[in-house]
């Protein structure tokens, strides 16, 4: 299993690390525009190898894309970040160029390859991948919705002072501090709903932190979070790698699920070797749908910034 990661910078090494800790895969390519930062990077990892008991190699490479060649699997973390204040939208002018350009540059040497985005505005630059290359659709995930849910899913344990083990929890739509959609009404601490344990005023306040949980990091860190981006993309990588079934919500094309078209935004998807082995239709309340509906128009309000 050979993965590439294009982006050294810090979402794309995390993920490297741990896709490499999880030691499910025989390779992982880092690459990188900046002269022997990916090389860098990959050799400080591999040096971690004996210590964190992976077998996986890592190397590193500058701009090389014969290196990714025969990739199964590669994540598009390159573009830049945002800065405090900044909304995702507002890195399209920069991050379009990128994306296009390093979607075109990996299908080159992997045609075969399933591209996991995460580069920002992602449900755009998903769809930005879509129309600018022939990709199935199954094969072209945006990673969001499942950092959305791990940070939902780490407020309502903080909000009940609960193991997150026993916390499920889902975010879907856009990935946007005013468009994500965390399911409040079907969040549960082991099996029971949230709202047996939490007013209804704190469950909208946890709603709110999670919508904003990446600008919170951001504003503290001076930067985009990488930590959990990182976990996030890698647990998607493992769910195709072992063609597990997994489902988490990603950013990917619609064709009237959800009552939307042509537009990525996130949703339910089964996750395997295929990539997208399904999109799952969940019952959403009617507060859901309507918020479902509003996120859409603010992603294709970004889309139409796109010059496709
Ligand atoms: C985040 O929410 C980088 O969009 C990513 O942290």
């Amino acid at each position: 299993m050979k993965v590439t990661v294009v982006g050294a910078g810090a979402v794309g090494a995390s993920c490297a690390e741990y896709i490499a800790i999880k030691n499910f895969a025989s390779e992982v390519v880092l690459l990188d525009i900046k002269e022997g930062y990916a090389e860098g990077k990959a050799m400080d990892l591999m040096q971690t190898a004996s210590l964190n008991g992976f077998d996986t190699t890592i190397t590193g490479t500058t701009g090389d894309y014969s290196l990714t060649a025969e990739s199964d699997i590669a994540v598009i973390t390159s573009g830049i970040p945002r800065k405090p204040g900044m909304t995702r939208e507002e890195l399209i002018g920069i991050n379009a160029g990128i994306v296009k350009t390093v979607a075109s540059n990996l299908l080159e040497h992997s045609p075969n390859v399933i591209l996991i985005v995460v580069s920002n505005p992602m449900d755009t630059m998903t769809y930005l991948v879509h129309k600018s290359t022939n990709l199935p659709k199954n094969k072209i995930i945006g990673m969001g919705g499942a950092l959305d849910s791990a940070r939902f899913k780490y407020r309502l344990a903080e909000a009940m002072d609960a193991p997150i083990s026993d916390i499920d929890g889902m975010v879907i739509g856009g990935h946007s501090d005013t468009g994500m959609v965390p399911l409040a009404s079907q969040a549960a601490r082991n099996s029971v709903k949230v709202s047996e344990f939490l007013t209804e005023d704190r469950l909208k306040q946890v709603v709110e932190d999670t919508k904003v949980g990446g600008a919170t990091l951001t504003k503290l860190l001076g930067t985009s979070a990488w930590y959990a981006p990182g976990a996030a993309v890698s647990s998607l990588v493992q769910a195709i790698a072992c063609d597990q079934k997994k489902m988490f919500p990603c950013s990917t094309l619609l064709d009237g699920e959800y009552g939307l078209s042509d537009i990525c935004i996130g949703v339910p998807v089964l996750l395997g070797k295929n990539g997208i082995e399904s999109i799952v239709e969940i019952a959403l309340s009617d507060a859901e749908k309507s918020k479902m509906q509003e996120s859409a128009v603010g992603v294709r309000n970004t889309n139409g910034l796109l010059d496709v």
